[in-house]
Parts: structure tokens; sequence; C-alpha cells
């Protein structure tokens, strides 16, 4: 009897896994309905951020790069914005007389340089960029004068200037350095460059690792006076989350990270002062990534899922940054290999293109995930369905069942797939991650492959979509 009983259980156990429950999500008429929060979007919502010694080697010595770049541009209108900086920004002094666009050695190719120079070549690179450029400059070494004259270069040839966040050990950081002290500083800064400059409306302040509130723009604002204010052009905060790929991935991990951490921070600025709110350098895992968990296909989830949720959170724009080429976990590219988050970056980038906002339609308690976004005229565009189930690869394979409603008239509507044999795929092994049937190409980031649409039955303005673990699905109304 108790084994039947047992038995029992364990069939219903069983069947409960075979027949997911399905989740019903009404995609509203048009923006501003339905109680959802809705955010404005950018055009080009997904950067990129360079490692500063590393910028010319990705410009001029990567093919991969202008491709991946142009792939955006050609969804969006747009080239994606770029950002130059990073650690070896507050490591490299200005050298007006070299004709190099940076000289450092290394005694090993992986390693990032400790102390580099840069030249004016620099600057009219990053200027030859097409899309909004903005390029870090060193406020750690203290040596404002040096500053001065590398920003002096950077304004006639490029946009955006800002400062970093210095670490432990950099001249300008002895004694006592708290969020108070790095306010007062970076306050100093922006007056002395901004002024020296003669620019308004210049700077990407902030740029703190360590989160809100402790360090947040809402202390750096609380220390600005009318002096240093109208340098400024937004504030931007850096974040790595870390955590193993089953973490990464998860959908409401990935929400409750973005609303508890930023949503604060984000209303500060907007009330305080009107101006946009930047993640300026983010990445999966600090240091150029984990070996095992930032090149998978579910760090690729993660990199869609945390794009689109900074975007409904009203953060304008999110650089993800690409470290030491060769030697960079988290890259969506390199000179040889594609990166696995190349593919999920694309799906967002795809969901956002064109589109004036976004919402977000789940409750972020769940593994779906469920984006919508908008036209100029208001009306839904397309809506993205995230199935943040974790898959190892080995075993039996949730499928996830959204139905949406509220889809109109038509009789079908269309979509394209992001998908992976698991959550622990790699682009960089030759794994078979695709978007819509389609690859990028090793070495060149040059779309391979037919572009596949699925087709979905609509019936009185509603449908349903399977959805596997560790998938999305990009629906297009
Ligand atoms: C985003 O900002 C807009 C104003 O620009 C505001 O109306 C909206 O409520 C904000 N959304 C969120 C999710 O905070
Ligand atoms: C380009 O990359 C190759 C391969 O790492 C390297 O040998 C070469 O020095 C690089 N050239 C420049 C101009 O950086
Ligand atoms: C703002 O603070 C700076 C010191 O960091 C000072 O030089 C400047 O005069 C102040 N401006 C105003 C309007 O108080």
């Amino acid at each position: 009897m108790a084994r039947i009983t047992q038995l029992a259980a364990l069939c219903a156990a069983i069947i409960t896994q075979g027949t997911d429950a399905a989740v019903t999500f009404a995609v509203p008429s048009k923006a501003g309905d339905g109680g959802h929060s809705y955010a404005p979007l950018d055009p080009a919502p997904l950067g990129i951020s360079f490692e500063f010694f590393a910028f010319p080697s990705y410009l001029t010595n990567v093919t991969a790069t202008n491709q991946c770049l142009s792939n955006w541009k050609d969804l969006t209108g747009v080239w994606p914005p770029i950002r130059i900086g990073g650690t070896t920004q507050d490591r490299a002094s200005f050298d007006a007389s070299t004709s190099a666009y940076v000289v450092y050695s290394v005694a090993n190719p992986a390693d990032a340089p400790m102390t580099l120079t840069f030249g004016p070549k620099f600057m009219t690179l990053a200027g030859t960029y097409p899309g909004s450029v903005v390029v870090g400059l060193n406020r750690g070494k203290n040596n404002i004068d040096n500053t001065i004259a590398a920003a002096k270069v950077a304004v006639s040839e490029v946009k955006n200037l800002y400062p970093d966040y210095p670490k432990d050990g950099q001249p300008i950081a002895r004694g006592t350095w708290n969020p108070s002290v790095d306010a007062s500083s970076q306050v100093d800064w922006n007056i002395r460059v901004g002024s020296a400059v003669g620019k308004n409306n210049i700077i990407q302040a902030g740029n703190w690792n360590q989160a809100p509130p402790e360090w947040g723009a809402a202390q750096l604002i609380a220390r600005e006076n009318a002096t240093s204010k109208p340098y400024v052009r937004h504030y931007a905060h850096h974040n790595y989350p870390g955590g193993d790929v089953q973490k990464l991935q998860t959908h409401s991990q990935t929400a409750s990270n973005v609303r508890s951490m930023f949503a604060a921070d984000v209303a500060a600025v907007k009330q305080q002062t009107g101006k946009e709110y930047i993640l300026g350098e983010t990445n999966s895992v600090s240091g150029g990534g984990a070996a095992n968990v930032s090149p998978t296909f579910g760090a690729a989830l993660w990199t869609m899922d945390y794009a689109l949720r900074a975007a409904t959170t009203n953060i304008s724009r999110v650089y993800f940054h690409h470290g030491t080429v060769g030697n960079c976990q988290y890259c969506f590219w390199g000179r040889y290999s594609m990166g696995a988050p190349y593919y999920g970056a694309t799906a967002a980038v795809a969901l956002t293109a064109g589109a004036r906002t976004i919402a977000a339609l789940d409750d972020e308690r769940g593994n779906e995930g469920v984006y919508v976004t908008f036209d100029g005229e208001g009306r839904p565009a397309r809506v993205l369905l995230y199935n943040s189930e974790y898959y190892a690869g080995s075993g039996r394979r949730g499928v996830q069942v959204f139905t949406l409603t509220g889809l109109g008239g038509g009789e079908s509507v269309r979509a394209k797939r992001l998908t992976a044999p698991s959550s622990l795929a790699r682009a960089d092994r030759g794994d078979d991650i695709s978007f819509g049937g389609q690859r990028w190409t090793d070495g060149t980031c040059v779309v391979a492959g037919e572009e596949v649409f699925e087709t979905v039955g609509v019936e009185n303005g509603q449908a349903a979509f399977e959805v596997k673990a560790a998938e999305a699905l990009l629906v297009y109304l």
C-alpha cells in the first residue's frame, strides 16, 4: 500500500513536471494602458564599452568589431553608443608627443598594463566612430593638468567626456576615501575640466562600482552646486552582478536586482536634475568575466533580460564592457570567435529597434519575463517572451506556454526564437546557438543562415507560444 502511494506520488510528480502551467499576459493596446510602468526608449539602448588601453586594438585590429556594431545599426538605424574607459583609464597619461594610439608593455598579452600613455591619435580614432562616444579620462592619478590637456584634444575630436571612479591605491584616493570625499572630488574635477574645455553638458558623472544608495548619483547630486551642475550631461553607475549561470539567468533575480539597486537612484536623478541615468560599464562578472559563466548561453539570456529590465527601469543606456582582447570571458566578440552574449544582446536590440516605449508585463517573481515595446503612435510593436528556467543539457527540458491576449484582429503573428542546446552552450566552442535560425560568423560577425520566422495562429486576439527552458521568443505584432 505504502509503495503504491509512493508510486502514485511519483507519477503525479512526473505528470506535473510534464505539463508546465500556462501563463497569460494581456498586451496593452496602447502605451500607458493597464497599470504597467512604462519607460521611454533610447534609440540605441544597448551600447558597448571598451577597456581604455584595448580600444585602439578593437577598432583597428579586431575585424568583427565594425561588423558586430553595424549589424545593430542595420536593425535600429542608429550606430550603438560606445564608451571607452575602465581600470586602465585611471592608469593612463596623455602624451601629446607620441604618434601612437597607446604605448605600454605587458609581460603576457593576456595582461592589462599597469601604466600606459596615449597620444592625440587615440582621440582622433575615437572621433572616427559614427555613433555617440563617451571617453573616460584620468582622475585617479590626480594630475589635473595632464587630464585637461587630454580633455582639450578629446573635445575637439569626440563628443562626451567623463571621469571614472578611482580605486584604492590611486593617488587621488589616498587617505580617507568615501562617497562624500569622492563626490567633492568629482565636483571639483567637473568644474576644472568643464571650465578648461569651456563646454556645458559634457560630463558623464558618477560611474561608481559600489552599489547605491551608499555610492549613488543621489549622493553626488547632494554635493553639487550651481557651478558644477551645468557641466554634467548624465549620471552613470557601473554594475557586475556575478553569480553562477543558473543564478545569473534567473529572471526574478535580475528583475529584483535592477529594481532594488537602481530604481531609487534613477528616480532621484530624474526628479532632481531631469537628466538621464546610464549603466556606463557593466557585464556579467567583474574582472573580465568568469570562465565558466560569462561565455555561456545562460549569460546571453541574462544580457538580454538585464538590458531590457534596465530600459524598463528608466536607465537610458547600458554599456557592456569589453576587456583585454584574447582574455575576455564576457566579450560579445573577439578576434577569432563570437561570444554567446552577442546573441542575447541582439535579441534585445531587435525588440527595441525603432520603438519609443517599453514596459514589462511580468510581476518579476517567476521565471517568465515579458517585455513589450511600442511604436511612435503608442501601438504595441513586439513582445519578448523569456523562460528563464535553467537547463543544463540533459534530462527533460521544461516548456512554458505563454498565452498572450489583446493581439488584435490578425490571423497570425510571426516570431523569432533565441535558442541553444542548453544554458551552458557556448558560441566560442561551436555550440549551436541561434536567433531566428541565424548565427554570426567567428572572426567576422557576418550573419549566416536563412532568417527563420515561426508563424503562430491568433484566435480572438489570443495566441499560445511555447518557450523551452532557457529560451526566448521575439513576437512581431
Ligand atoms: C520613467 O520616466 C518617466 C518620465 O520620463 C515616467 O513617466 C515613468 O513613470 C518612469 N517609469 C518608471 C518605470 O520609473
Ligand atoms: C594585431 O593583433 C595581432 C594578433 O594578436 C598582433 O600580433 C598584432 O601586433 C596586432 N597589431 C596591432 C597593430 O595591434
Ligand atoms: C561650488 O563649489 C566649488 C568648490 O568645489 C567652488 O569653487 C564654487 O565656488 C562653488 N560654487 C558655488 C556657486 O557655490
